[in-house]
């Protein structure tokens, strides 16, 4: 993957900026979601920000990029369809976990919510999705969490955006607010890997924002519609200031 030089990437960045354009993110109050909005915020790529969610965020005001939230209640979710009209880029750092939904629930968030949110903003006019997806994402794997992250990987890239950047980031590493044991007991043994080889086991929430916010401002790959970003790739993307 061509991976922009810092001044490249401030080049890039300007004339991005130039075209206003507008994004909204789905995860905002996750880990991952508020390393992107704080990104966006600290280098303004976009004219107004929209966080879509279940719930409002309190946020400090932006300096430069106008924030709107649109609370939506993803159960009914073509009642909100409003809430996705009219935005260039579309972040969707949404999902839960099995521990925490079930199966059941997982799936419903990890899958429906996800796909059917995409496939409201293409129909309002969305031309680069960019999801969040999972390191060994796979839709026959026989692991539900992979087989899900690769079904909707799959399904959304039938949705036709004009240009869908998939992230398959491995274990995050972040200070998470919500306890989650296993994931712990995880980063504490990868966290100590990463010193020896950081970009195998894990990435660090902010490498994966702004790996995504510098991914936008790029011209697409090679003219492909579709480009999938490993974990090395999110590492060597997120690593240029
Ligand atoms: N954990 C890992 O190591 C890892 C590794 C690779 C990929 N991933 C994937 O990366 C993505 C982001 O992970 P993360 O850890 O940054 O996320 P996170 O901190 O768990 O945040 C998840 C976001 O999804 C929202 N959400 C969860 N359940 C919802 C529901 N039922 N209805 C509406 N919104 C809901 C949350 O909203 P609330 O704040 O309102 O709950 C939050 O904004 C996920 O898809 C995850 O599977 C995770």
């Amino acid at each position: 993957m061509a991976v922009p030089k810092p001044e490249e990437l401030k080049n890039l960045r300007e004339s991005f900026r130039a075209k206003k354009q507008t994004c909204f993110i789905l995860g905002a109050s996750g880990e991952t979601g508020k390393e992107l909005l704080a990104e966006i915020l600290r280098e303004p790529i976009f004219s107004t920000v929209t966080l879509i969610g279940r719930r409002k965020l309190d946020l400090e005001e932006s300096l430069h990029t106008p924030v709107k939230q649109e609370v939506v209640d993803f159960e009914k979710l073509d009642e909100f369809s409003a809430a996705f009209q009219g935005h260039d880029v579309g972040f969707c750092c949404l999902g839960t976990t099995k521990a925490k939904a079930g199966d059941d629930g997982f799936v419903r968030v990890d899958h429906d919510y996800v796909l059917h949110s995409a496939e409201l903003a293409k129909a309002g006019g969305c031309r680069h999705f960019v999801l969040q997806s999972t390191k060994g994402a796979d839709a026959s794997s026989s692991f539900l969490y992979l087989r899900v992250k690769g079904k909707v990987e799959n399904r959304i890239k039938a949705v036709g955006f004009d240009r869908y950047s998939i992230f398959r980031p491995a274990v995050l590493l972040c200070d998470r607010r919500e306890s989650r044991p296993g994931e712990w007991v995880a980063r504490k043994v990868l966290g100590a890997i990463a010193y020896v080889c950081p970009t195998f086991y894990s990435v660090p929430t902010v490498t994966v924002a702004r790996a995504m916010a510098n991914d936008v401002v790029m011209p697409g790959r090679d003219n492909q519609k579709v480009e999938i970003l490993e974990n090395a790739d999110i590492h060597a993307l997120g690593n240029v200031k």
